[in-house]
């Protein structure tokens, strides 16, 4: 084993430390690489660990600070946010498509917990999924909705598609034909001001107006117009074919929608192949392709924009 004498640190110049270090490096030779051999490439690497150190915390400040813009709003996930390029115009309506385990739910769980982060206030209105599941879905991949939920960032609230569908019907009975004006389509309790909203699913809402579509669609033009007066950006599920070519319930939802993204799980010989794609968001110049994504257990979607997936349309 090498001796290595022990130097006091007050000792210690920048000419002692080179001199420490030719010393050491005698002493050490044949345990360091010849990229090392020279002192000054020594020093020169920790500035350059420190520099990187910095860089990355400026790229992480930037990132974070990135993710609320005046006008933009960043998902904080890379390669998604890559594709919207500038990012989801703020307070726009956003349809979430795909077939069934596509991960719809996963990627606006992921949304939220990103928004959550950011401190904007989110609200998530489930349909489908009890809160306790959702927030122990979010729990694995590491997403802590009760803290959210504790500081007042996040609201889940459960709502029952046959109790949206008696009431409309109440009231249309009620006002013969003509949705009142002031009656909120959703009742958010309370003073709670949520800035992102998420709606899991519009397809069970539609579900429940089975032989009422003249009704769903008046009520679901009024939801729209009243998350637009609540100027909060809007993530709305609609449930669809694995490959889709209409994107909502009644095919009118993806027009009152600003933007739509798709979910695919395309099938290759005997395995499933995820994919997504920007289909349209309005006031943007988005990319136009089909992209791979994976959903990885404990950390969330990945979306790869460098890698393009085929998809047959026809
Ligand atoms: N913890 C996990 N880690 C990795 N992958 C998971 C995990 N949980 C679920 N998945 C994958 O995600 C899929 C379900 O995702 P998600 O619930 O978001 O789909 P969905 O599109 O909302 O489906 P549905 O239309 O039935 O509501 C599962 O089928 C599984 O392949
Ligand atoms: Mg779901």
């Amino acid at each position: 084993m090498p001796k290595i004498e022990k130097i006091k640190p007050s000792q210690t110049s920048t000419k002692d430390f080179l001199s420490i270090v030719k010393q050491m490096r005698a002493t050490l030779t044949s345990s360091i690489s010849t990229e090392e051999k020279e002192p000054d490439k020594i020093v020169h690497s920790e500035i350059h660990k420190e520099r990187s150190k910095v860089i990355n915390t400026a790229i992480f400040a930037s990132k974070a600070l990135g993710s609320i813009s005046r006008k933009f709003i960043k998902t904080g996930i890379d390669g998604l946010d890559s594709l919207l390029v500038e990012g989801i115009p703020k307070g726009a309506a956003v349809i979430i498509c795909g077939g069934t385990g596509s991960g719809k739910t996963i990627l606006n769980l992921q949304l939220m917990a990103n928004s959550c982060e950011n401190n904007m206030k989110c609200l998530y209105l489930t349909l489908e999924e009890s809160e306790s599941r959702l927030i122990e879905h979010m729990f694995d991949f590491g997403w802590d909705a009760r803290n959210y939920i504790k500081d007042g960032r996040l609201m889940f609230l459960r709502l029952n598609p046959f109790d949206i569908m008696r009431n409309v019907d109440a009231l249309l009975a009620k006002e013969k034909g003509e949705l009142l004006i002031d009656v909120k389509p959703v009742i958010i309790p309370g003073d709670f001001k949520p800035e992102v909203i998420f709606v899991d699913s519009l397809t069970a809402i539609s579900a429940a107006f089975i032989g009422r579509k003249d009704t769903y669609r008046i009520y679901i033009e009024k939801l729209f117009r009243y998350f637009e007066e609540l100027q909060a950006t809007t993530f709305l599920i609609t449930e669809t074919d694995q490959i889709p070519t209409r994107f909502s319930p009644t095919g009118t939802e993806e027009f009152l929608a600003d933007g739509v993204i798709i979910l695919y799980s395309i099938q290759r010989q005997n395995m499933r192949e995820r994919a997504i794609e920007v289909l349209k968001m309005r006031g943007i110049a988005h990319q136009r392709k089909v992209v791979a994504m994976r959903i990885v257990r404990g950390s969330g979607i990945e979306i790869y924009p460098d890698q393009e997936v085929f998809v047959n349309l026809t």
